[in-house]
């Protein structure tokens, strides 16, 4: 079994990645909480698929279960959701000894990882990522927070679970296009940190060399906030890709392209920006658009450099005139290039012409 620890000054969290580790979840939480009351957050794509076989394994560990159920998607990433969680959680009778377990992708990580942060404060939290995204990025590292009519992820909290549960086997369930939004994230890791990431990546992964693949992507997250758990230094570099990911993402109304997409045209538009810039090697280029291209992930974008510098300047994250953006300098060597807005708007007119 393979387990990383992530140290940080707020927590221990313990990350197991195994294949059929899904199985062991349960007992996993019996040894390490107190409480025996577990609530289940899931959604109604995850809940026809694990949600009985998740809470027989809990109860046969000895757990009352519980559980809530959202709708799937974006949508139910706001405070409606989480008001009903405390309901959820209030009815079950939860205390600070008991846990939420986050069953699901991003959104369930994010609300459910929220709800547990506040209610009474903070109670115990076990991350059971189902998505390819989930599990390489957002159920590691603590972030969790909700959407607000006024942009994306404008509430939340840094919280770290305390146990994260990954198995890759959870993944043979998905369609192909879940799978294929989250290898956005595992090629951001792999040109932020680690180039060899990028040669594994064939076009057909075995199960072995997709649990490798996982293993290496979650240790070089934990590397980084275990050094910066606030994204205030080199947290940052986990944003390669998405400044410019989320306009695009926001200019399809969160519908049009996927956040995995939305990061692979963001992370092209930034290879761009740094070949612009003498920093970015050139030929990184070629290699991204031929590993997008291999997972099905579109290099193109149908919006114009005007509305993609409006979308970025009205980002309601961005409230300094300047911007940290990720560059790359060659596959698996990052750094934070502080630049005006004003820049940021030149280079992005620079960068999404015809050509793109
Ligand atoms: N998903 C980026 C981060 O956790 O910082």
């Amino acid at each position: 079994m393979k387990k990383l620890l992530l140290k940080s000054a707020s927590a221990e969290s313990e990350i197991y990645i195994e294949r059929g580790m899904l199985e062991n979840a349960p007992a996993l939480c019996a040894g390490r909480f107190p409480g025996r009351r577990a609530h289940i957050v899931t959604d109604s794509n995850v809940a026809p698929l694990f949600l009985k076989k998740i809470t027989e394994l809990f109860e046969g560990a000895g757990f009352s279960a519980s559980s809530s159920v959202l709708e799937a998607g974006e949508t139910s990433k706001n405070l409606n959701s989480v008001s009903r969680l405390y309901e959820d959680f209030s009815k079950a009778r939860l205390t600070r000894a008991d846990l939420a377990v986050a069953l699901g992708g991003g959104v369930i990580g994010d609300t459910a990882g929220f709800a547990a942060a506040t209610y009474l404060r903070g109670i115990n939290l076990c991350q059971i990522p189902t998505t390819l995204l989930a599990q390489v990025d957002s159920s590691v590292g603590g972030k969790c927070g909700v959407d607000l009519k006024q942009g994306k992820n404008l509430v939340g909290a840094f919280y770290q679970p305390h146990i994260v549960v990954i198995d890759p086997d959870v993944l043979k369930t998905l369609p192909e296009k879940f799978f294929c939004d989250g290898m956005a994230e595992v090629i951001k890791y792999g040109f932020i940190a680690d180039g060899d990431i990028l040669n594994s990546l064939s076009a057909e992964l075995s199960g072995e060399a997709l649990l490798d693949i996982i293993f290496r992507c979650v240790e070089i997250k934990r590397n980084i906030v275990e050094k910066d758990e606030r994204d205030l230094s080199v947290r940052m570099l986990l944003n390669f890709g998405h400044t410019i990911g989320h306009a695009i993402e926001k200019l399809g109304s969160y519908a049009k392209f996927s956040h995995g997409q939305s990061v692979a045209l963001g992370m092209k538009a930034a290879l761009k920006a740094g070949i612009a810039l003498n920093v970015t090697k050139k030929d990184s280029l070629a290699l991204l658009n031929d590993l997008l291209r291999r997972y099905g992930l579109n290099t193109d974008t149908p919006y114009k450099a005007s509305e993609i510098a409006e979308a970025v300047s009205s980002d309601k994250k961005i409230f300094s005139k300047t911007i940290s953006f990720i560059l790359i300098r060659t596959p698996g060597e990052a750094l934070i290039y502080n630049l005006s807005l004003q820049s940021l708007e030149q280079l992005i007119y620079e960068i999404f012409r015809e050509d793109f």
